[in-house]
C-alpha cells in the first residue's frame, strides 16, 4: 500500500519537475496537486520560508502557491530592472480582493483607472506640499509638527507610564492623515473616529486570516473564512456610508481645499458633462479615499513602532542621537525637517529600522500582464511576481551582521547618507510606492521630536523571551511588533 502511494508521489512530483524544466521556467521547490508548496509555508512568516527558499534554489525561482503561479526574486538589480518593465505594472488578481475592493480605489487597481487615479494622487500630493521647497511645503510641515506637538504633550502627561504604541500612535498619525485625506480631524472620542480606528486595529487580525483565500479561493467554503469575508465588506460599507456623509455636508466649503477628498469632488464636479471615459464617481472616491487612509496610517505606524523599540533597545544609539538632537534644536521649539537635513544619524536609524522590519517583508506582489523573459527565464502571462524585501535586507552578501541593528551602515566616513541598492522598503519602478517622501517626513518628525523630548524605554521586567516575540512581530496587512508597551520618560 504505501509503496504505491509513495510511487504515485513521486510520479506527481517527477511530473511537476519535468513540466517546470521543459517549459523554461525558473527552479524551484515541487508542490502537491491544488496546495502546491502551501503546506511548507510557515504560516505565521512566510518571508523566512521564502527567503530560506532563495538560497537553495537562487535569487530567481518558481514556486506554486495554491492557484497562483509566483516567481520569487531576491537580486537587488534585478528586481529594480523587472519591477520598472510595463509588463510588470499590474498587481495580481486575487478573487478575495476583487469581491472586496470591486476593481476600485487604487493599489489593487490596473488599466486605464489604474493610470489614472495614480496621476491624480501624485498630482494631489504636489498641490498638498510634498515637493522639494515652497510655501505649500512648509504648510504641510506644519500640520505635521501640530500632529507632533500634540503628540508629545500626551506623551507628558503619560507621566512615565508604559504606553501601547499601537493604539496611541493609530489615534495620532491618523489625525494627520484623516486631515490631508478628508480635510478633518475628529476629536478621539468622535463615534466615527473610534469605529474607523477600530476597523483599522482589527483589519490586520481579519486580512490574516482571509490571507489564505487569496491562494485558496475554496476556502470560502469554511464559515471562518466566508464570515471573515462579509465582515470586511460590512466594514467597507460602513466606512463608505461615513465618507459619503462627510462629502454630502461639505458643500462650497471644498472650493478653497485641497484634502483629497475635496480635489476629487471638484474633479467629479469639472468632469460632470465629460465625454471621454473616466473613473471620477462617488464610488471610487469612497474606495480611494480607504486606500489612501489604510496605506498611509498602518505603514507608517508600525514603522515607528519599530524605530522606537530599536531606540528602546539600543540604549547607546539613542544617546548618540539625543546628542545630535540637542546640538541641531538650540531654540527648545520643534525640530523641522531643515534641521534634521544635518542630523543623518537619525534618518539612519529609520532606515535601519526599515531594513530590519520592512512593512512588507514579502513584497507587495505585481503580476505579469504580458509573457516576458527574465534572465533567460520564461515568465508566462498571469505569473505573481514576489520581491522579496525580506532576503534583500538581511543578505550577508549586501549587509555586515544583517541581524544587528547598526545605523550607521547608512553613513559614509563624512557621515553623509548612503544609497543602498538592496534596500528596497517602497519597492521601485512604475508602481512604487506614492507615499515614500511623505512617510520619510512623518517618521523624521516624529522620531526627531519624540526621542529628543524622551528616553525610550522597554516596559520593566520584560524578560529577553518577551523581547524577542514583540520583535519577531505579526504578519498581517503589514509587519507589526508583537503587542507591547514603551516607556517615555521627559528628558528637556
Ligand atoms: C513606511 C511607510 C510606507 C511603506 C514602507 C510603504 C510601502 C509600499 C510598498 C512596498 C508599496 C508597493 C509598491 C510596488 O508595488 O512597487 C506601496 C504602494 C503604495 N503606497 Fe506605500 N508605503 C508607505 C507609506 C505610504 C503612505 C504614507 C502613503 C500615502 C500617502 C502610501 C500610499 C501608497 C499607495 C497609494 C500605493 C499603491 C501604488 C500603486 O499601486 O500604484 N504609502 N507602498
Amino acid at each position: 500500500m504505501f509503496w504505491i502511494i509513495g510511487a504515485i508521489l513521486f510520479g506527481v512530483l517527477y511530473a511537476g519537475y519535468l513540466w517546470r524544466s521543459n517549459r523554461n521556467l525558473p527552479p524551484g521547490p515541487w508542490g502537491v496537486p491544488i496546495f502546491g508548496y502551501l503546506p511548507w509555508l510557515n504560516p505565521t512568516e512566510p518571508y523566512k520560508t521564502l527567503t530560506a527558499l532563495a538560497c537553495k534554489y537562487g535569487s530567481i525561482y518558481s514556486i506554486q502557491m495554491g492557484k497562483h503561479f509566483a516567481v520569487v526574486m531576491s537580486d537587488p538589480t534585478l528586481v529594480r530592472m523587472a519591477l520598472a518593465r510595463n509588463e510588470l505594472a499590474d498587481r495580481t488578481n486575487f478573487e478575495v480582493v476583487n469581491e472586496i475592493m470591486q476593481e476600485h480605489g487604487l493599489i489593487f487597481t490596473h488599466g486605464p483607472l489604474w493610470k489614472e487615479q495614480r496621476k491624480f494622487v501624485c498630482n494631489w500630493l504636489k498641490v498638498i506640499g510634498v515637493t522639494k521647497f515652497g510655501d505649500k511645503k512648509n504648510n504641510l510641515q506644519l500640520l505635521i509638527a501640530d500632529a507632533v506637538s500634540t503628540t508629545i504633550s500626551k506623551l507628558r502627561q503619560s507621566d512615565n507610564r508604559p504606553i501601547d504604541t499601537g493604539t496611541f500612535f493609530l489615534v495620532h498619525i491618523g489625525d494627520f492623515i484623516n486631515l490631508i485625506v478628508l480635510g478633518k480631524a475628529w476629536p478621539e472620542d468622535d463615534p466615527n473616529w473610534i469605529y474607523l480606528r477600530n476597523l483599522a486595529e482589527d483589519g490586520s487580525k481579519k486580512f490574516a486570516i482571509a490571507t489564505p483565500l487569496s491562494v485558496l479561493p475554496i476556502l470560502k467554503i469554511i464559515p471562518k473564512y466566508r464570515n471573515t469575508v462579509f465582515e470586511v465588506i460590512e466594514g467597507v460599507k460602513n466606512t463608505h456610508f461615513i465618507y459619503k456623509t462627510l462629502m454630502e455636508k461639505r458643500g462650497n466649503e471644498i472650493h478653497e481645499s485641497d484634502d483629497l477628498m475635496a480635489m476629487f469632488m471638484k474633479e467629479m464636479t469639472k468632469r460632470t458633462n465629460d465625454k471621454d471615459s473616466h473613473h471620477f464617481t462617488e464610488k471610487q472616491c469612497c474606495f480611494l479615499l480607504s486606500d489612501l487612509f489604510g496605506a498611509g496610517v498602518e505603514t507608517t505606524v508600525n514603522t515607528l513602532r519599530w524605530f522606537l523599540l530599536y531606540m528602546a533597545l539600543n540604549q547607546g544609539i539613542q544617546n548618540d542621537l539625543h546628542k545630535s538632537l540637542d546640538s541641531a534644536c538650540t531654540d527648545g521649539g520643534l525640530i523641522g525637517l531643515e534641521q534634521i537635513k544635518s542630523i543623518p544619524l537619525l534618518k539612519a536609524c529609520v532606515s535601519e529600522t526599515m531594513r530590519l522590519r520592512p512593512v512588507a517583508p514579502s513584497g507587495i506582489p505585481r503580476s505579469v500582464n504580458t509573457e516576458i523573459t527574465i534572465s533567460g527565464y520564461r515568465i508566462p502571462k498571469g505569473t505573481m511576481v514576489l520581491p522579496l524585501q525580506w532576503a534583500m535586507h538581511h543578505d550577508e552578501k549586501y549587509w555586515t551582521d544583517p541581524e544587528t541593528f547598526r545605523p550607521k551602515r547608512f553613513l559614509d566616513d563624512e557621515g553623509n547618507m548612503i544609497n543602498h541598492k538592496a534596500f528596497m522598503p517602497f519597492q521601485a519602478g512604475k508602481r512604487a510606492c506614492v507615499g515614500d517622501t511623505l512617510s520619510y517626513w512623518i517618521l523624521y518628525l516624529f522620531g526627531a521630536n519624540i526621542i529628543h523630548n524622551f528616553n525610550v524605554s522597554p516596559e520593566r521586567g520584560l524578560s529577553e523571551k518577551e523581547i524577542n516575540t514583540i520583535m519577531d512581530g505579526e504578519f498581517g496587512i503589514t509587519l507589526s511588533p508583537a503587542a507591547h508597551n514603551v516607556v517615555f520618560k521627559s528628558r528637556i
